[in-house]
């Protein structure tokens, strides 16, 4: 079911699970648990409050998420702890017998929901108009089921930011560009570290419907969406300079969906696990500036008492969206997954399904 029509069944929280103490919350999650035992999995992303991810059977960053739910063959209910387009990626890559919830429909991406399969239509025929057949499409798995089915109609792959790299490489063992959906930054820095000129990529405009490039247009290789993060945009060039300035022994590490000139003036950049494994392998004592979410950023911190760490934005606040799965939700999706209202339940179209699964075995195959 879309959150649109969710949300107009009005299917939201009985007052009742606003009302519960933490303690009762807790407590009715590890009854469900103990109770359900391996027929429950609850996998939980790196963003997830604190709250929600004591109870996660897994976490991970989007990749792991999808291979762990491509693995898992004996868990009846998934409840997906993370945003609706990571739900749908495990609904399609898991069996029909599996059941996906997500406890809230409101966790969207509002990434995912900057390139919609209208536009992106209407964006491949005048791409096919200037280029011919010689472009492939990607898209970040920040994107609907309907964008990885129109992807993986068309010969591409999902990518991460985990596997970026190896997949952009992928793309050009098959076609002489590539379309980057949605997010024109983690597109951008990846084709950079390959050695792609920032001269070769272009802007597609969807909302203007043209692409944006200066110079000659033969030799565009790379063909960004105009879609970003609104979390990660946050990060500016000026958050750099002050922690340069502020903190001279400080590294800087950021997540790829950063914009060009955050990444470049910093010191790394990887997906939500590399940055938490590049601090647990940091020696004691060292200083860290991290740009990402602030869930991650506050766990990490939590974490590593030995080292200094803040975030590259002192003003920074957590992924809304992310921010949308909490303690009452949760127990709320446990409650209602044995009866027959499949509340919160994430079903993708099968015909969307089908070739949305091929954009993302490509992905798995390669990662
Ligand atoms: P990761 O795949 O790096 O965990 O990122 C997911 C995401 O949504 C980042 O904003
Ligand atoms: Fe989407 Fe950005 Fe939130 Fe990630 S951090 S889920 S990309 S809005």
């Amino acid at each position: 079911m879309s959150i649109l029509a969710a949300l107009q069944k009005n299917r939201m929280i009985p007052e009742i699970y606003k009302q519960m103490s933490r303690e009762a919350l807790e407590e009715r999650v590890r009854e469900v648990k103990n109770k359900l035992g391996s027929k429950l999995f609850i996998p939980g992303h790196h963003y997830q409050k604190d709250e929600v991810i004591q109870f996660a059977d897994a976490t991970g960053d989007s990749l792991k998420l999808a291979q762990l739910s491509a693995e898992n063959k004996e868990a009846e209910f998934i409840v997906f702890c993370g945003v609706h387009f990571m739900a749908e990626t495990a609904d399609i890559l898991t069996s029909e017998q599996q059941k996906v919830f997500l406890p809230d429909m409101r966790a969207g991406c509002s990434m995912a929901d900057m390139a919609d399969l209208q536009q992106t239509e209407q964006a491949w025929e005048k791409l096919g108009e200037i280029f011919g057949d010689t472009i492939l499409p990607l898209t970040y798995v920040n994107s609907t089921a309907a964008i990885k089915s129109f992807v993986g109609a068309h010969g591409g792959a999902t990518v991460t930011s985990s596997n970026a790299h190896t997949m952009v490489k992928w793309a050009f063992t098959q076609k002489e560009r590539i379309l980057f959906l949605p997010d024109q930054h983690l597109g951008r820095n990846t084709a950079f570290d390959l050695g792609i000129d920032l001269d070769d990529m272009a802007i597609w405009n969807p909302i203007t419907n043209t692409l944006e490039y200066e110079g000659d247009v033969s030799s565009i290789k790379v063909i960004l969406w105009k879609g970003h993060c609104s979390v990660h945009e946050n990060f500016t060039v000026k958050n750099v300079i002050d922690v340069r300035y502020q903190h001279p022994k400080m590294k800087i590490i950021v997540h790829p969906e950063c914009r060009r000139e955050v990444v470049e003036l910093s010191d790394m950049a990887g997906s939500t696990s590399y940055i938490i494994k590049a601090i647990e392998n940091a020696e004691p004592g060292t200083e860290w500036a991290i740009g990402t979410e602030m869930n991650l950023v506050n766990r990490i911190i939590h974490d590593h008492p030995d080292k200094k760490i803040i975030s590259l934005n002192p003003h920074m606040c957590p992924c809304l969206t992310m921010n949308r799965i909490d303690l009452p939700h949760l127990v709320w999706s446990l409650d209602t997954l044995e009866d027959a209202s499949n509340l919160n339940l994430i079903k993708v179209d099968a015909e969307i399904a089908e070739n949305a699964k091929l954009a993302l075995e490509r992905m798995l195959a390669n990662s």
